[in-house]
């Protein structure tokens, strides 16, 4: 892991020196870190045509004083925060693996830059995070190399700053390591042992059903997914009392592996499915983020854990289940169990805690990745106001998420012959038909919001803040939204 510090002069030892440069100020002036090399090195980036375009990366070879064995140019484009964000994630993309294992960022004294090389520096700590756990033949050059972060010349603020991200990294980090263990190490016990520790040492209250809690209390949706796998499902509730406030609550899909059930999928594509409890990932994240930097905000957040499996004890399709709620629904398809699982964990999380403001999170329906592929997460919500502030939350934290649509109409759609509700729709808005049936679990008064992030718990590609696999997607827009909203 990458450690990131701030200092006031230069480290002594062997290092990679590397230079901010905006959009258009590729001159002497904005490299006075490099000293007399200043002049030189200019010409030198312009000749390798470096223009400071955010995340650019120009090696130049000048002479820049003890211990730098190379100078990298890194553009931070328009010099904004997104700027700086985009260089932090691309110095650690360039030099992770290089060999070389400190790197110092230097934007030259006269940069009144604090916050920014603080969101740049937390952008080269997501970036650096990798799980190589199960990789046993590596070559030593194949390793992460890189270990230390060193950003001299800062402003005041910067380390005050990179401390409340540090925290939020953190809980990014979690997120990303139950997404992306398999399901043979993360299942609905495992998932609990593996976060209790952190939370708990960070000052969450813990509570966990096991089956038979829930059969008392009547969860036969979730139940109902649960009962095809030979591993126990688990309700997780996670609280952090920062303020005496009323409780908001977050609620996350922990499907911790998704065969489909009975109604299987092909299985092409199938081992994605282990990230199916990317939701409760992110809301575990969000509360390890939380109380760790100790927010003034009262939050409890929930964990639907079950593995949907298909075996003889498996529900059928045409099952009638029970629902926590009272309400009854017709299984048609197994496959569309998360709404099942999230039923439940609202229904049992807006009657024992007196919130008045829910959002879950789930990978819930493929349709979603059809709609807007990995840009943006659905956003489904009975209150505009809810929805503008997660909207404007995920804006700033770089978690984007666009409205859909709901209505009678839709709702309508999952009626039932035999009991309240079936559990999937026709074909067409599939992923608006199973936010319908979210909000038949949203009780009077309540302001919910639903989102659905299919598309958004794993990357094919790397991006400014990760690398292929786990994104953590939903852990910031939470961390932002409570202190948008709940906080000050
Ligand atoms: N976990 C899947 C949704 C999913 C698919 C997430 C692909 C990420 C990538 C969910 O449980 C599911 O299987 N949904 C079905 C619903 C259908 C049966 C109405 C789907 O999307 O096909
Ligand atoms: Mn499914
Ligand atoms: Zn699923």
């Amino acid at each position: 892991m990458l450690s990131v510090r701030f200092a006031d002069a230069r480290p002594a030892g062997s290092h990679v020196l590397v230079v901010p440069v905006a959009s258009g100020k590729v001159e002497p002036g904005a490299l006075g870190a490099l000293g007399d090399a200043a002049a030189f090195a200019a010409r030198a980036a312009a000749a390798a045509r470096f223009e400071g375009e955010a995340a650019s990366v120009a090696e130049i070879y000048v002479a820049a004083g003890e211990g730098a064995s190379r100078v990298l140019l890194v553009g931070t484009g328009a010099g904004d925060d997104k700027g700086y964000e985009k260089a932090g994630g691309a110095i650690v993309a360039r030099l992770l693996t290089s060999g070389e294992t400190t790197v110092v960022v230097d934007p030259g004294g006269h940069q009144e830059a604090g916050a920014k090389l603080a969101r740049l520096g937390y952008a080269a700590l997501l970036r650096s995070w990798r799980y190589d756990k199960y990789r046993t033949t590596q070559k030593p050059r194949q390793k992460p190399g890189l270990t230390e972060l060193v950003i001299v010349n800062a402003g005041a603020e910067a380390e005050a700053d990179f401390a409340r991200r540090a925290a939020l990294a953190e809980g990014v980090f979690l997120a990303r390591e139950l997404v992306t263990e398999p399901a043979n190490i993360i299942y609905p016990e495992s998932f609990v042992e593996r976060v209790r520790g952190p939370l708990e040492a960070a000052g969450v209250e813990i509570e966990v059903l096991d089956p038979a809690a829930m059969a008392a209390l009547g969860m036969g949706a979730l139940l109902a997914v649960a009962q095809g796998s030979a591993r126990p499902g688990r309700l997780l509730a996670m609280r952090w009392r920062g303020s005496g406030a009323e409780p908001t609550a977050f609620v996350g899909k922990g499907v911790t592996f998704d065969t489909g059930g009975i109604s299987i999928k092909p299985a092409a594509g199938m081992e994605d499915m282990k990230w199916d409890m990317g939701g409760a990932g992110a809301v575990a994240g969000a509360m390890l983020a939380l109380a760790r930097r100790k927010a003034k905000a009262h939050v409890i957040g929930v964990c639907g854990l079950v593995e949907n499996m298909p075996d003889g004890a498996a529900t059928r399709p045409g099952d009638v289940v029970t629902s926590m709620s009272g309400q009854t629904v017709e299984v048609i398809n197994t496959d569309a169990e998360g709404r099942l699982v999230l039923a439940d964990a609202m229904t049992w999380v807006q009657r024992t805690h007196k919130v008045k403001t829910v959002v879950d999170l789930a990978t819930l329906t493929g349709a979603m990745v059809v709609s807007l592929g990995h840009e943006y997460g659905g956003l489904f919500s009975n209150d505009d106001g809810l929805a503008g502030d997660l909207i404007a939350a995920g804006e700033a934290a770089g978690d984007r998420l666009w409205r859909f649509p709901m209505s009678d109409a839709y709702d309508k759609l999952i009626d039932s012959p035999i009991a309240d509700m079936k559990n999937v729709g026709p074909r067409p808005a599939g992923s608006i038909t199973a936010a319908q049936f979210l909000k038949r679990y949203v009780e009077e008064g309540v302001r919910w919001a639903h989102l659905d992030i299919a598309g958004m718990v794993w990357a094919a590609k790397a991006g400014t803040l990760w690398d292929k696999g786990a994104t953590a997607f939903g852990v910031a827009l939470l961390d932002r939204f409570v202190a948008d909203t709940l906080e000050g």
